[in-house]
């Protein structure tokens, strides 16, 4: 039997690690190098075709020691990279330097936290960091999610268990589609949609939902719209659920980040009303994937988590005093994704953060004014959070959407797209805070060239 090969973790794990980290940077350097911009080049066939190349034989009978700098190589070189200041289309982050290394530990270490023995460190920093943050808005306790998708779902599964099987959503037209979703998955009634003009929900169409339905109802609000990253009414709606005597669920996963910032958090007022919150640090937080959580007012509503399996949380064990971490997540086994948020908040703190909120939302108001300034550019409106929407004056909206193809097409730019007012705009979502102003006007020189032909 040859020697296996070397572990991440362990007495030679660190001195193993080292040079295939330095393989691992240089790959994904000369990957970025050959990729020249956001994205490749080429559109699907063209990159589907370098990677079959890159894989080759996947399972071959002798391994390949050069299998790391190969697909790591072309995974950079393929990659749509949300570090490129062209690349800004989606509530996709580039994740800080600092989180990313703390990702590697997490890896390394790969504790998880379905049960103690697994999970010592990580379970009493995940209990602190999930306490401190739901804090941070006015809540009592968070769990640790995949992300918005995730934690969507377990705010309607929390809202069913307090309120029955017959609990109905209420949410805007505006809301993320996880939470109809969640509806669907749970086995709710039909969901109520209630009108959205303009991008947030209509108060006076809640009211009106509100008073016709009968039963329990939950409303859901969004804090940080996807489209438009609007913020819907939160004080109103909440005062209106508290009338009807409504479950209010908000969907933060993009605001949320603005409570790290004194000049934007006032935006998040009347989130502290809610039963339950999405946050999602790999959004507004520079968090790699995984980064969600999935704030409660009231910790007892958890109680419905609860879970027995004998070999994670055995009755004596937890009179013994093992916590019982099972009843924290729906997933068993679980990566410790709250490492890279505990260690992102310290090194930072709330300056260090709330200056990056405040880089990308100024960033996002003078790509507006280049816009407006411009006469051949629609802006739809001035962003609240990071989000512009624009469009070329007089072009159709097969035009639209036929341009953001062609610059995905060439690799040039990435932009995101958004159905408003009945037409269609060009989205740009600005979580870098490394963009340059000149970078933006780059931006939409770029989509002006592509629109002239
Ligand atoms: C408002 C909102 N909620 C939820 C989600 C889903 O988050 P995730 O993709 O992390 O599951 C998104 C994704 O963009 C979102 O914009």
């Amino acid at each position: 039997m040859p020697t296996p090969p070397p572990l991440a973790s362990g007495p030679e794990g660190p001195d193993a690690l080292r040079p295939l980290l330095v393989t691992v940077l240089d790959a994904l350097r000369d990957g970025r190098l050959a990729r020249g911009g956001p994205l490749p080049a080429g559109g699907p066939e063209a990159v589907a075709e370098r990677i079959a190349h890159a894989v080759g034989d996947l399972l071959p009978d002798e391994g390949d020691p050069d299998a790391l700098r190969t697909l790591v190589h072309a995974l950079a070189e393929g990659a749509a990279d949300p570090a490129d200041p062209l690349c800004a289309a989606h509530l996709h982050g580039p994740p800080l330097a600092v989180a990313a290394a703390a990702d590697l530990a997490a890896s390394v270490l790969n504790p998880s936290l379905d049960s103690w023995d697994q999970a010592p460190a990580a379970s009493a920093l995940e209990a602190v960091v999930t306490r401190e943050l739901a804090h941070e808005i006015g809540l009592a306790d968070s769990l640790v999610t995949t992300g918005g998708t995730e934690s969507n779902q377990l705010a309607l599964l929390l809202a069913r268990e307090a309120h029955g099987g017959s609990v109905r959503l209420v949410c805007g037209a505006n809301a993320h589609h996880s939470l109809p979703r969640a509806a669907w998955l749970l086995g709710l009634p039909e969901p109520v949609v209630v009108p959205a003009p303009g991008g947030t929900l209509d108060p006076a169409a809640l009211d009106e939902a509100l008073t016709r339905f009968s039963g329990p109802l939950l409303v859901a609000a969004t804090a940080g719209t996807t489209d438009a990253g609007l913020i819907d009414p939160l004080p109103e709606i909440a005062g209106l659920c508290a009338a009807h005597g409504a479950r209010l669920h908000v969907d933060a996963a993009y605001g949320g980040g603005l409570v790290f910032s004194d000049r934007h958090r006032e935006k998040l007022s009347g989130l502290e009303a809610a039963h339950t919150v999405t946050l999602d640090l790999h959004k507004l937080g520079w968090q790699p994937v995984a980064a969600g959580l999935l704030a409660v007012a009231r910790p007892r509503d958890l109680a419905v988590l609860r879970q027995h399996a004998d070999y994670l949380n055995a009755d004596d064990d937890t009179e013994a005093g093992l916590p019982d971490l099972l009843g924290r997540s729906l997933r068993t086994t679980r990566r410790p994704d709250v490492l890279k948020i505990a260690v992102t908040l310290r090194t930072l703190g709330r300056t260090g953060l709330g200056a990056l909120v405040d880089q990308v939302c100024a960033r996002a108001r003078e790509f507006a004014a280049l816009v407006q300034h411009h006469p051949g550019f629609e802006l739809y409106d001035r962003p609240v959070i990071s989000t512009v929407l624009f469009r070329p004056v007089k072009a159709t909206d097969d035009a639209v959407a036929a341009l953001r193809r062609t610059l995905l097409h060439d690799g040039r730019a990435v932009l995101g797209r958004a159905r408003m007012d009945g037409r269609l705009w060009l989205k740009a979502t600005l979580l870098n805070p490394h963009t340059r102003p000149d970078e933006l006007a780059h931006l939409l020189k770029l989509v002006e060239g592509t629109t002239n032909g």
